[in-house]
């Protein structure tokens, strides 16, 4: 028999930031599910509540909330949350409230699209369209913009500054008024900080593009400012990073980028990790750096080989939290799911060895934590599994970013090994309802 999770470091608790006691080492990773409003002011819904009520029972857990908009002027996108105004984050603190009703602790992810905003959102409001350079992630989006004749624009010196002020407002916000425990900067997924540090997207020849020091100042002064904030400090918030990404436009073409040692987005995520290394060793240590691992990209499977994560593994000894890929455990054949298979060891017995990399990983040293995105999505109860050794239900796609509760609030607790589907009764027009806004009237 392969050791069960129990017998590993993954229910072993773990303190992070200042004070932040977990029970144990899952970590719900950001999941933007696309339930919140549509209506041009950004709130969440009731729905929200919910799900991460039931995915917060657990006690004393750790879950990063999904992504929020730092502000309208650095790009906005339709059904995510603001952090921008006092209302947005009162109504943030509905949900909040319920994940510490729980004992359990909350993280707000925070970005700004950039480039990849919804064009006709900014235009509609009159913002700007504004990225490093000026190079649109996807040929739809280039054409969007000609079609509405609201191209996109270069960042002035000025509008970077201002940027970086929104990210320290948001920030304050989140821990002051929305009642999260932590905040975690978003410097992947191809949004605004990632435009900065990738030559993909930067072509600057100014302080902040140009060399790897001059694409990475726009996150370096973030993080000097959050730390010298009072009402920030370098224990309250993370950092999450990736090499491996190749969300929104962020492909590097093999011939010109080979995956080796002069990889530019392992070169700039080394550059980060190496700076809050330098931090940690003068007593400014942040509460951790979220990476993912080579065989996810975004919420899809990637093929990993000759990709390693281990360089940047070895670059920063604070907490570490690794996602990707990380269950296995699912009802029903276990090579179904693509990357399952390298994490599916079959022993000489001809047994199955569930969760390979995950015991592999979590024991290799006393402060990772590993996060879970889709199998959260549809295992509201996956803390309790992974303890219990039950199998998991299998994510259903269709539904991660579709508005309505169906998909979203349908997914049970354990039930059954034979059930392949814990479906929870709603009537159908509660099924195909949209949330409601959490704004206070
Ligand atoms: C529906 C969905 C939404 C996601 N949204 C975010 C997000 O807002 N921010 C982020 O950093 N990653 C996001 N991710 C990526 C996950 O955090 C995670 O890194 C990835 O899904 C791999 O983990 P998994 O194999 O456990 O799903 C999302 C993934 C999914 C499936």
């Amino acid at each position: 028999m392969s050791a069960v999770l129990t017998e590993t470091n993954l229910f072993k608790p773990i303190t992070i930031g200042n004070g932040i006691h977990l029970s144990h080492r899952i970590v719900h990773a950001p999941t933007s599910r696309s339930r919140s409003t549509n209506d041009g002011e950004n709130f969440p819904t009731d729905l929200m509540i919910k799900y991460y009520d039931s995915r917060s029972k657990f006690e004393y857990s750790l879950i990063v909330f999904e992504s929020c908009l730092v502000s309208p002027r650095s790009g906005l996108v339709p059904f995510k949350s603001g952090v921008f105004t006092t209302e947005q984050c009162e109504a943030l603190k509905k949900i909040t409230d319920k994940i510490h009703e729980n004992k359990s602790f909350v993280s707000c992810q925070i970005f700004s699209p950039g480039r990849v905003s919804n064009i006709q959102l900014v235009k509609d409001k009159g913002l700007p369209y504004l990225a490093p350079s000026v190079i649109y992630h996807a040929e739809g989006h280039k054409i969007t913009a000609e079609e509405l004749n609201y191209p996109l624009k270069e960042l002035t010196i000025n509008q970077i500054h201002d940027i970086q002020e929104d990210y320290v407002t948001a920030a304050v916000n989140c821990l002051t008024k929305g009642g999260f425990d932590l905040v975690e900067l978003h410097g992947t997924s191809g949004f605004l900080i990632e435009q900065f540090l990738s030559p993909i997207s930067n072509t600057r020849n100014d302080e902040y593009g140009g060399n790897l020091e001059n694409r990475c100042r726009f996150l370096i002064e973030i993080i000097t400012k959050f730390i010298d904030h009072p009402q920030i400090g370098s224990s309250k918030f993370g950092i999450r990073l990736s090499a491996w990404s190749i969300h929104f436009g962020m492909n590097y073409p093999e011939d010109k980028y080979p995956i080796n040692d002069t990889y530019p987005p392992l070169l700039f995520c080394q550059y980060i990790l190496n700076h809050l290394e330098d931090l940690k060793k003068n007593g400014k240590e942040i509460a951790y750096v979220s990476i993912m691992e080579p065989r996810v990209s975004g919420s899809f499977d990637q093929d990993p080989d000759g990709k390693s994560n281990s360089s940047l593994v070895k670059a920063w000894s604070g907490k570490l939290i690794r996602a990707g890929g990380y269950a296995t455990n699912y009802k029903g054949d276990p090579s179904i799911l693509k990357s399952n298979n390298p994490n599916v060891k079959i022993t000489k017995d001809g047994e199955v060895e569930h969760y390979s990399s995950l015991k592999q990983d979590i024991n290799a040293d006393d402060r990772t934590l590993i996060a879970f995105a889709r199998p959260f999505t549809s295992n509201p109860d996956l803390v309790h599994r992974l303890k219990n050794n039950l199998e998991l239900d299998l994510y259903e796609r269709p539904f991660f970013y579709s508005h309505q509760l169906e998909g979203y609030l349908t997914f049970g607790n354990y039930v059954d090994e034979n059930l392949y589907s814990n479906t929870l009764q709603f009537p159908i027009d509660e099924l195909k309802r949209e949330g409601i806004s959490l704004k206070s009237k």
